[in-house]
């Protein structure tokens, strides 16, 4: 959610379209699910900054071909979300922030975007995580426009993070 906020912050037309987008009353779950730009930027959010930039290993339970490599048993294999989200494969200009990419989601290749995993231990928290992102982005841009004068750091430890920083609310 912070690093949503700071790419919203530092994107004034991202930021005016999302207020455009809001209706008058913001009292349902539907409400909220129906602000398709505004979860068009959470979704980017997380595919420009993966907090889970690498899903915990898995080791093969057995010998399989995967995309054309041979694995054996017992191999231990890791999906690098990070390189994954910045593929230039997978990706059309992977380094700029456009969350109009995910206006029409099935261009978006099946499993290039992984911030919550996939499969089997994809994270329970899915729909509640977006969910919550859409409720609290949403109702703080409704009564005010953020603002930042400084780069976001990011630490880059088991899990990423933003660094302390400093975001300027002005009332609208
Ligand atoms: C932005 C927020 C979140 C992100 C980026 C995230 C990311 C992830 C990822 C990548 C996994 C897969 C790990 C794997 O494959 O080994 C995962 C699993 C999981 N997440 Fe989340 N998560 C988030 C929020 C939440 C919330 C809010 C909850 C609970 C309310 C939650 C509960 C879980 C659980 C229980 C699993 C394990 C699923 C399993 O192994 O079967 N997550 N999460």
């Amino acid at each position: 959610m912070t690093f949503a906020l700071h790419a919203i912050a530092s994107h004034p037309t991202i930021q005016d379209s999302i207020q455009k987008e809001l209706p008058h009353s913001l009292s349902s779950a539907q409400d909220f699910e129906q602000l398709q730009y505004l979860h068009c930027v959470i979704k980017e959010s997380m595919r420009y900054y993966p907090i889970v930039h690498s899903i915990p290993s898995r080791i093969a339970a057995k010998e399989e071909e995967l995309n054309g490599y041979q694995i054996p048993q017992g191999t231990m294999l890791m999906c690098n979300t990070y390189s994954l989200h910045f593929s230039t494969e997978l990706w059309d200009t992977p380094y700029s922030f456009l969350p109009e990419r995910f206006l029409e989601e099935k261009s978006i290749k099946a499993g290039s975007w992984l911030p919550f995993g996939l499969g089997s231990h994809l994270c329970l928290g899915k729909g509640f995580s977006l969910l919550e992102q859409a409720v609290f982005l949403a109702s703080l841009l409704k009564e005010y426009t953020v603002s930042v004068r400084e780069e976001m750091e990011v630490c880059k430890e088991f899990l990423f993070a933003p660094k302390p920083y400093t975001l300027y609310l002005k009332k609208k």
